[in-house]
């Protein structure tokens, strides 16, 4: 019997916000914006935010809640409290599977932020031109000059394990009432130095607003791409982690008579602040300031990892000697907050599965979990060269969490039923939903998911056929890099395969615990 609870209502927002608030809101989102059409992105972006990220907030804190008041708190078995029809069960796979695959990637991003809070206090950037800043990421991720990024992985993994031993109000909520303001803090500090930069001070070319005003005009005529609309949903999904399967775990242990449409408003309303107002004022603002528009949107053709830890350590340094290591200090503690709120989310879903169907204890889940994403994060770690860091976000990271959204949304409102949806929902809540809401979650939601679904397809194809890395083997003379090519077609694959025998195995498992269950209610 898993007998967690809540302590308090502060600390579950908390805990749901950490969740929500991750890498995503500093990394990911101001990348996004830039490469999509910066103030236009965000039109698509608030659109997906209200008509796909808030209805399906509603809909996994109303599964999680339905599905705790029968003693579950996985999908599997959430949403069998919802459907008897077996495949339910096995769509509940994707909300242990993302939770595990995303986490396997995920703590070793966060253990970077760890090992880059010491490197910026201990001065190991002082005096380093942008190139050696840049080459010092290279050699850490790529194991080539010591294996460092091993040894943080391990303390990162570690101190997850720890705190999800402690369970939900003795770790995680602790951890978020804590991790969660002080990223906030450290998040507004940095954002007032990014907003205020102005050109001539500290080195700076041009003002921090140059790189607001970039982010935030708009360019209409991006407006009616729909790689921006695909780009804003992709965003709104990992940023509010829905379609992972946390968000109905956590809301699986709120009590009966407690709100969860306010409760879910705050936390999915607080991320946004975090996303919108802190993460668009940092990344972008200083390193513009710095670097000017055309080199920074070129950066950021390699994705948001690449300014952050390679850019953005070197830029601080024109702060001073003193203010460089704090601004270091400040901006990888906050990316270290924000990662580990959301990596313990994601474990907690996997250990709350082998509690309630395998009676694990709770360190024995948490080992287990720890376990489970060292054996699965070991490719990425160790063939980092190969990008197997990509391959697992595009599948776990992206692809699933639609899938995943869609078929719960076809759950909880067609097949559960809008009435009953609906009065889950509102019960117990501060304040009831207006009824048009009703008609967004029938309608509007399923619509657009099916939409953006839609129109992913030709994307996922190509992946499938590996067009690009075909196309990039069929265009290269050097026998290096086809080398390097052809490596990297083999390890995709296996990471592919492997990734299909997680799910496969998380169904073995599934079905055992089904048969548990028949046994013991058949006794
Ligand atoms: N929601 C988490 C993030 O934004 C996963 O990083």
């Amino acid at each position: 019997m898993n007998k967690e609870s809540w302590g308090s209502r502060l600390g579950l927002v908390f805990a749901m916000a950490g969740n929500a608030v991750g890498l995503g809101n500093f990394l990911r989102f101001p990348v996004q914006a830039v490469q999509n059409g910066g103030g236009s992105f965000i039109i698509p972006y608030l659109v997906c935010f209200l008509l796909m990220g808030l209805p399906l907030l509603f809909i996994e804190w109303g599964l999680g809640r339905y599905g705790g008041q029968f003693g579950n708190h996985s999908t599997p078995f959430i949403f069998n409290s919802v459907s008897k029809k077996f495949i339910w069960k096995y769509v509940g796979i994707f909300g242990i599977f993302c939770n595990l695959t995303i986490a396997a990637y995920y703590c070793y991003i966060e253990s970077w932020t760890l090992a880059y809070i010491f490197k910026s206090v201990s001065g190991a950037f002082a005096g380093k031109s942008s190139e050696e800043v840049a080459a010092h990421f290279g050699a850490y991720v790529t194991l080539s000059d010591s294996y460092m990024a091993v040894f943080f992985w391990l303390i990162c993994l570690a101190l997850n394990v720890y705190i999800l031993s402690r369970g939900l109000s003795g770790g995680i909520e602790k951890v978020a009432k804590i991790g969660v303001p002080l990223l906030i803090i450290f998040g507004l500090i940095l954002a007032f130095q990014g907003v205020t930069l102005k050109a001539g001070m500290k080195n700076a070319i041009y003002d921090g607003t140059v790189g607001l005003n970039f982010l935030w005009t708009p360019q209409f005529n991006s407006l009616w791409e729909p790689k921006v609309w695909l780009a804003a949903a992709g965003q709104v999904f990992f940023t509010l982690s829905v379609g992972m399967g946390s968000i109905q775990c956590y809301a699986s242990f709120i009590k009966k008579k407690d709100d969860i449409v306010l409760n879910s408003l705050s936390a999915g309303w607080m991320n946004e602040f975090v996303e919108v107002v802190i993460g668009a004022s940092i990344i972008i603002p200083i390193s513009i300031g710095y670097l000017g528009i055309d080199k920074v949107v070129e950066l950021t053709k390699s994705g948001g990892l690449g300014l952050g830890f390679k850019t953005l350590p070197y830029l601080f340094q024109n702060w001073g000697a003193v203010l460089a290591p704090i601004a270091g200090m400040l901006w990888f503690g906050l990316l270290f907050f924000a990662g580990i709120t959301s990596s313990l989310a994601m474990g907690f879903p996997c250990m709350s599965f082998l509690q309630d169907e395998f009676n694990f204890t709770r360190n024995k889940a948490a080992m287990t979990f720890g376990a489970a994403c060292l054996l699965l994060g070991a490719p990425v770690v160790f063939l980092g060269i190969y990008d197997i860091l990509d391959e697992y976000d595009y599948w776990a990271g992206t692809v699933s969490l639609f899938v995943f959204s869609l078929l719960e949304t076809i759950l909880f409102v067609w097949v559960f039923g809008i009435d009953n949806a609906w009065a889950t929902i509102n019960q117990g809540a501060d304040f009831k939903l207006p009824k048009f809401v009703k008609y967004i979650l029938m309608y509007i939601t399923p619509t657009l998911l099916i939409f953006v679904f839609v129109k992913n397809i030709p994307e996922i194809i190509d992946k499938i056929m590996h067009r690009e890395i075909y196309h990039k083997i069929a265009t290269t003379t050097d026998p290096a890099t086809l080398e390097m090519l052809n490596n990297k077609l083999l390890f995709t694959n296996l990471s592919r395969l492997l990734l299909v025998a997680v799910f496969i195995g998380i169904g073995i498992l599934v079905f055992v615990a089904n048969k548990k269950r028949q046994k013991l209610s058949a006794i």
